[in-house]
């Protein structure tokens, strides 16, 4: 029998900036049935709540996705949110799987800034790792270093394990990508996000292994590392704090490089500015070929939990990955593009 989803989904067009807040409450969220994508509209919960996952990444474990991201209040960082989906277009909430800590001597103390976080499964260990961006409460930015939590479920609860400067560097901006032969790499900007970085992970995941080089240096952020076709792409943003600017793609035969420019991926309108966002996470749709699905913040510094999320799929002209703004998609795209709503 087929299982009914409710997933509550604004209908304005977004024009750029973030749409009034509507209040998160299930009573006034409209419960319309939906199997779409609508970038940079109110998305909410199979609760009818507005869904708090910023600067995500998303893991799939078996038929299930779960999606993580910075749980945000106006501007705090609350720890990191957990949702889980089976169709990638309804999410339920699964809970917080980092809180901050309520000592206030521990690193990840509530005031910290956990940001980006991804998770990984390490086959070997059993246990699912999640690497964040994490700043020292009351720091700023200044501690630019990699945190690392643990769980034996990808719902969590993680538990903090430590957090350092990999081999020495500034870590900011992070992502994680996992290779066919099970190696793990750490991306990262480094050096007041001047340089872009790639360290190889411990087998364990835990730690950076001193396998750790310059990718190039550009003063670029949001690094989002995927492979297809034998070939790894990389998309970055510019560095301009919560405003958008223009995205960079660049390819190469291995992680380490040498990483060739592509150029800007996104087209059409506002594609200069990555259509109002700046990239997260590229996240492979199970069970379709080149199926890959961009996945951006559209932040909105004054109020950060109201930032919007936009979902468009990688299509992939003359051999090259690019991304079209879409109103409105489901995962037919994939299999027929002509249904598509520019
Ligand atoms: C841009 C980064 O990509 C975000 O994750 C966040 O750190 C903001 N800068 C803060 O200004």
């Amino acid at each position: 029998m087929q299982k009914f989803f409710f997933l509550a989904v604004g209908f304005g067009l977004s024009t750029g900036s973030a749409l009034a807040q509507a209040p998160a409450t299930p009573s006034n969220a409209p419960k319309v049935k939906t199997a779409a994508f609508r970038p940079g509209e109110l998305w909410y919960d199979t609760d009818g709540n507005l869904i708090n996952a910023h600067g995500g990444g998303v893991l799939q474990v078996g038929k299930t996705y779960y999606w993580y991201g910075e749980k945000r209040a106006q501007h705090q960082e609350e720890g990191v949110n957990v949702y889980s989906s089976k169709d990638l277009y309804n999410w339920k909430y699964e809970g917080v799987a980092l809180a901050p800590a309520t000592d206030p001597q521990n690193d990840i103390a509530a005031g910290c800034l956990m940001e980006r976080p991804k998770v990984i499964y390490n086959k070997k260990t059993g246990k699912y790792v999640m690497w964040f961006h994490l700043e020292l409460k009351g720091q700023g930015y200044k501690a630019a270093r990699a945190g690392v939590a643990v769980a034996d479920k990808p719902t969590g609860p993680f538990k903090y394990v430590s957090s350092f400067r990999p081999n020495g560097n500034m870590s900011r901006d992070m992502g994680l990508f996992v290779d066919d032969d099970g190696a793990a790499y750490h991306i990262y900007s480094a050096r007041e996000n001047y340089d872009l970085r790639l360290a190889r992970l411990s087998p364990d995941y835990l730690t950076a292994t001193p396998q750790d080089s310059l990718l190039f240096s550009k003063h670029q952020e949001a690094p989002a590392l995927f492979k297809t076709g034998g070939k790894y792409y990389l998309i970055t943003s510019g560095c301009t704090g919560w405003d958008p600017n223009q995205a960079s793609l660049h390819v190469a035969d291995r992680p380490f490089g040498p990483w060739k420019p592509l150029g800007d991926p996104m087209t059409g309108p506002n594609a200069k500015l990555t259509f109002g966002g700046q990239s997260t996470y590229v996240l492979p749709v199970a069970g379709k070929k080149d199926a890959f699905i961009f996945m951006a913040d559209r932040w909105n510094p004054k109020d950060l939990k109201d930032s919007r999320y936009l979902w468009l799929p990688v299509q992939f002209k003359d051999g090259q990955p690019t991304v079209e703004w879409l109103h409105h998609w489901n995962l037919n795209f994939f299999n027929n593009p002509s249904t598509k709503i520019l």
